[in-house]
């Protein structure tokens, strides 16, 4: 597992990080690229020589430095809207190189990614492979696509990001796909070229993975015997990282599964990981804004950064660990650890043993850099925080804050 924090030696990168905060404000994100590196190295390696490609899942973490550093280190690219399709192009990725994946395709975003030439187009249902091919044919070409199947798989994460129960809205059921498939390969403007599957992200176990794997491959197997011959597998993302220590599936175990599933067919894997690659390499420097204590009850810690920076705490109750970039003692008490938004879902920690913090101290919520920064909005007119990356003793500001002015920009009195 990638390093969690953005340097082995703590003093350095605590002084690392208090200077960053000093120069940029808080709150912040701070994201490591050689954490970046590293995880995508792990996965890379583990490939062993398979053929494979590696789809990066913009949806994690779509700031330019981040992606033009996946690109950099020979990614391809996953889309889930026709703006993660055109920052992919912006960061360097050929059309060739990007799938594209999407619940609800509008007309706007078919029509660009025929004509862009992707490598796949991921198809959700009868309805949009028709309408594909409709938009194909008015284009004049062939259009690759890929069918996302629904293998009525429980993913064993959260409900809220579980996507490949025969409950969710995701894909079609994998027992209609052969006819599906067989439909495609009929249409004038389509080619298909792969199937795929991701059943949802922060998967703790390798078993559901597996399983699905093995569901697409049986696939590709029977497709063969109706003469159609994919070309890749795609197995989606999924994999979890441990955001509290517990033991979670090694990354190179995982993709040595998803070869030995897929090797009897020789097509090459697919995968579309986000959060593995970029969520241990990132933190979020928050500022201690009160601290106040109900008289026989609770204890709160409040911090300049709430659920307009980071969602996942009051989206899914998901846990982050938070610790001080100085520590001031031993002792701990019991606190709520909240952000400053009108919301009693704004709390990054809730009766959590804590060390004494005193306003203006700095603290650091670890594991931030997927789902971090890209889920920021601008509730209460708070406008986006800055993002850096470190890269050794280096570091630069990738987004600057955004002003108020910005954030008004599109509006008229
Ligand atoms: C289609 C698709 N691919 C890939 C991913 C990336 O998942 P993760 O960040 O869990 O690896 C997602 C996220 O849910 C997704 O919806």
């Amino acid at each position: 597992m990638a390093s969690t924090t953005p340097s082995t030696q703590p003093d350095v990168r605590a002084a690392q990080l208090a200077a960053i905060a000093a120069a940029a404000g808080t709150p912040c994100y701070v994201y490591d690229a050689r954490a970046i590196r590293g995880a995508y190295a792990t996965l890379d390696r583990a490939f062993d020589g398979y053929p494979h490609a590696i789809h990066y899942a913009l949806k994690a973490n779509s700031t330019l430095a981040v992606v033009r550093l996946l690109h950099s280190l020979g990614s391809n690219a996953d889309a889930n809207s026709l703006g993660e399709v055109d920052v992919a192009m912006r960061c360097g990725f050929r059309p060739d190189q990007v799938v594209f994946t999407g619940v609800g395709k509008s007309a706007a975003e078919i029509d660009r990614a025929v004509s862009l030439g992707l490598l796949a187009i991921n198809v959700e249902s009868p309805g949009e492979l028709d309408r594909i091919d409709q938009r194909a044919i008015a284009q004049g070409v062939k259009t690759r696509v890929a069918l996302r199947v629904n293998p009525d798989i429980d993913a064993k994460s959260h409900p809220h990001i579980s996507t490949g129960l025969k409950s969710n809205k995701f894909g079609v059921p994998i027992g209609e796909a052969l006819a599906l498939f067989r439909e495609m390969s009929s249409r004038r403007g389509l080619q298909p070229v792969g199937a795929h599957v991701h059943i949802g992200s922060q998967i703790t176990t390798l078993d559901p993975l597996q399983k699905a794997a093995q569901a697409v491959v049986a696939l590709a197997q029977s497709l063969r015997h109706d003469n159609i011959h994919l070309q890749h597998l795609d197995m989606g993302g999924g994999l979890g990282i441990s955001y509290d220590g517990a033991p979670v599936v090694d990354p190179a175990e995982y993709v040595r599964a998803l070869v030995a599933a897929t090797k009897s067919s020789g097509l090459k894997v697919a995968i579309e990981p986000g959060r593995v690659l970029v969520g241990p390499a990132g933190v979020l420097l928050t500022k201690v804004v009160d601290v106040k204590q109900f008289p026989g009850a609770k204890r709160f810690v409040v911090v300049d950064a709430g659920m307009t920076e980071l969602m996942r705490p009051a989206l899914y109750n998901a846990y982050h660990r938070i610790e001080p970039l100085a520590r001031r003692d031993a002792a701990e008490s019991i606190v709520d650890i909240v952000g400053p938004i009108c919301e009693s879902t704004d709390a990054y920690a809730r009766d959590r043993a804590f060390p004494q913090v005193e306003v203006d101290d700095l603290l650091v919520v670890a594991d931030v850099g997927a789902y971090g920064a890209a889920m920021g909005h601008t509730y209460l007119r708070r406008p986006l925080p800055p993002e850096v990356m470190i890269d050794g003793d280096q570091w630069r500001i990738i987004r600057r804050r955004q002003t108020l002015d910005e954030l008004l920009a599109l509006e008229t009195e």
